[in-house]
This record gives structure tokens, sequence and C-alpha cells, in this order.
């Protein structure tokens, strides 16, 4: 692929500008997705690969955004290990969650049949989509799958029954994260198989555990992850929401680029990372349900100094685009990221 600005820039090659895309893009936030969901439940948009390539595609004409995500759900996973989401207004809830894991695992059964229609969906785009705009694909990490495989939702923020687990009975834990990863694994690298142009790990619940506990016993899974699909050569970037200064201990084994939370600054984060990796992030994403353009250009410039020195940066929000903020003020930021002076002579 040529002059794709975002794979330029995860090389570390100086573009006149930092790239711009955002996490669930293709999400609430487009009226045009919104007109879409009058007419099917999400669970359609994403079984049907013709709809969900359209759906992924709508970001990039309607916000003019630089790369296009997948239109998919981290909990694919669970549901090719036989498990039963309901996707309702709340979010996701199922219908039996690994409350007693220790019995129910043997009762788990891996079925990768089931994703074969995302894969279709990254054929489609592939025809569809402008050529130097790069298709991200993307799986959930393993922690964060095994927060909501045994929570069931996400009404309780802290996972209580999920960390508990992880305390009372971490042979069962392990077990299931490694479950996780074996299928993670399998469907991140047949992605890259259909040709993703770039991969994210999104592990939301990083920040649920010590960041001791997390490097020490998490990222080995993640590791193998990523790993696998490094060795496709297909770049990669991380988000660990919540590790906090424990990005200190990542290395570019595990990710090309790291994507920071809206928590931590990312002046630095630049400065406690390694070298070798760059950086995505990190603008509040609550700040664009404010209806003020002036409240937001001033966040905004506040990146100035940082991009004009730093050009392996990625920007992006600190973590998805939520149902309320609105699309103009979205739409503003991209114009904005695009157009300001960014004194990269
Ligand atoms: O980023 C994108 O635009 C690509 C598609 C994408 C979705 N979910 C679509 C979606 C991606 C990358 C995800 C990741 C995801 N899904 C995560 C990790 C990232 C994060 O935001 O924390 C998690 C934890 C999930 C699980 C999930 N799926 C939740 C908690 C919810 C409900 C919250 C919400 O936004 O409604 C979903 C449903 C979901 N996934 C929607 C979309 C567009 C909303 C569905 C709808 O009602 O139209």
């Amino acid at each position: 692929m040529q002059n794709s600005i975002l794979l330029d820039t995860i090389k570390g090659i100086k573009r006149e500008r930092p790239p711009v895309w955002f996490m669930r893009q293709a999400g609430r936030v487009l009226p045009s997705y919104s007109k879409l969901r009058e007419k099917y439940s999400f669970r359609e948009l994403m079984l049907n690969p013709e709809l969900a390539a359209q759906v992924t595609l709508l970001p990039v004409n309607d916000l003019g955004v630089d790369a296009a995500i997948l239109f998919s759900d981290i909990l694919v996973i669970p549901e090719a290990l036989g498990m039963k989401i309901n996707f309702t207004d709340k979010g996701p809830v199922f219908e039996t969650p690994l409350s007693d894991a220790r019995n129910q695992i043997p009762y788990l059964n891996s079925d990768s049949s089931k994703l074969e229609h995302i894969y279709k969906t990254i054929d489609i785009i592939r025809k569809q989509k402008t050529a130097n705009i790069p298709l991200i694909g993307f799986c959930g990490a393993p922690f964060t799958t095994f927060c909501y495989m045994v929570q069931g939702n996400s009404a309780n923020h802290n996972f209580s029954e999920a960390i508990k687990l992880f305390y009372n009975d971490r042979e069962t834990a392990l077990k299931l994260l490694e479950i996780i990863t074996e299928l993670s694994i399998e469907y991140a690298v047949s992605q890259a198989k259909h040709r993703i142009d770039i991969f994210q790990l999104f592990e939301t619940h990083a920040g649920l555990l010590p960041s001791d506990l997390y490097i020490e016993l998490i990222l080995p899974f993640v590791k193998r992850i990523t790993s696998a699909v490094k060795a496709k050569e297909v770049p990669v970037i991380f988000f660990p929401k919540g590790l906090g200064h424990a990005i200190s201990r990542l290395n570019p084994d595990i990710a090309d680029i790291v994507s920071i939370d809206w928590q931590f600054s990312i002046v630095e984060a630049w400065e406690i990372i390694d070298s070798k990796i760059g950086l995505q992030g990190n603008l509040d994403p609550r700040i664009l349900s404010v209806d003020n353009k002036e409240i937001i250009t001033k966040e905004l410039e506040k990146f100035v100094p940082f991009g004009r020195n730093e050009y392996k940066w990625i920007f992006n929000t600190g973590h998805g685009l939520l149902p309320d903020n609105i699309f103009e003020n979205v739409k503003f930021v991209v114009d904005w990221i695009k157009s300001a002076n960014w004194y990269r002579s």
C-alpha cells in the first residue's frame, strides 16, 4: 500500500501531520449508522458481511478519518467458544456467565467456523475501500475477554466476580485465559491472512489489576497474540487502558504502538515508554459531547507542541467514542487535525 499516512507514521516516517482515527468510530455517533440501526439490529449488522463492510467504511466517508476499523466486536471470541450473548441497550449480556468457571470450562467448545463471516467481511472491505486507507483488524485482549465471560455484563464496572476468580482460583483463571488466547491467536492470524493492514488489541480493563500482576501474569498471553500477528508482518497497536506507569515495562516485541488512555499524560507517556514504541491517543472522548468548539479547540491545541516533535504518534481518543458525542464535533476534530500547522518543516 502506498502513501498511507497511518502506515508511514507507524514506521516512524515523518509526515506533515499526525494521522487521525477513533476507536468506536463506526457506531452511534454517525447519523448514517443510526439510520441503518433503525432497520437492522447490531447483531444483524455484524453477521452480514456486506452490511458489516458497509458500516466499516461509513466513518471514512462521513468523517474523513485516515483508517477504517473492522465493524465487529471483541465478544465474538466468547461466542465462538459457545457462549450466548444478547447485545442490549445497556450493553452486552451473557445468557450464562462463567460464575462457576471451574465446572463450566469443560463445556466451552471452540468453533472457529463461527468467525468465518468476519473474514468474508475483510475480503469485501479490501475490494471496496480506497487504496491508501488502511484496514485495522482487532481482537479483545485475553484479560478483558475473561472479565466479560466471568462477569457476564458490564453493569458492574469493577467486574468483581471476575477479579474474585482471579484471586481465589488462579489455576482456573489461567486455564480460561489459555483457552481465550489460543482461539484469539487463530482469529488474529486469520485476519492477517485476509490482509488487514494493522491489528489492534483492546485491553480495556487492564487497570482492574495491580500493574505488577498484569505484567507478570497477563502480558505473556498478550505477547503470544501480538507476536503471532507481527510474525505475519502486520503492525500491532496495543491498548492497555489503565495500565498507568507500567507502560514503561512494555517493549517493542509486544507492540509497535501503545494506545494511551485519557487519564494519562501523552507527554509523560512518551518520556517513559521504550523509545522504539510509538503512541496513539489520547483526547478525552467526553469533550466531544460539549456543544462548544472553542473548548474543543483549546484541548486540541495542547497537542501541537507534542505533535510538532514526535512523528510516531497517531491522534485518537483515549477510549472509544461515546453514543452522546456530537457528530459535528467529531468531524470538526478530524478537519482540525488535518489542517492545523504542526510546524513539521
Ligand atoms: O471501533 C469501532 O468502530 C469498531 C467496532 C467495535 C465495536 N466494539 C462495535 C460496537 C470495536 C473495536 C469494539 C470493541 C469492544 N467491544 C470493546 C473494547 C473497546 C472499548 O470500547 O472498551 C469492548 C469492551 C466491547 C464490548 C461491548 N460491545 C460493549 C461494552 C458494548 C456496549 C457499549 C456500547 O457502545 O453500546 C458493545 C456493543 C457495541 N460494539 C456497539 C458497537 C458499535 C453498539 C451497538 C449498537 O447498539 O449499535
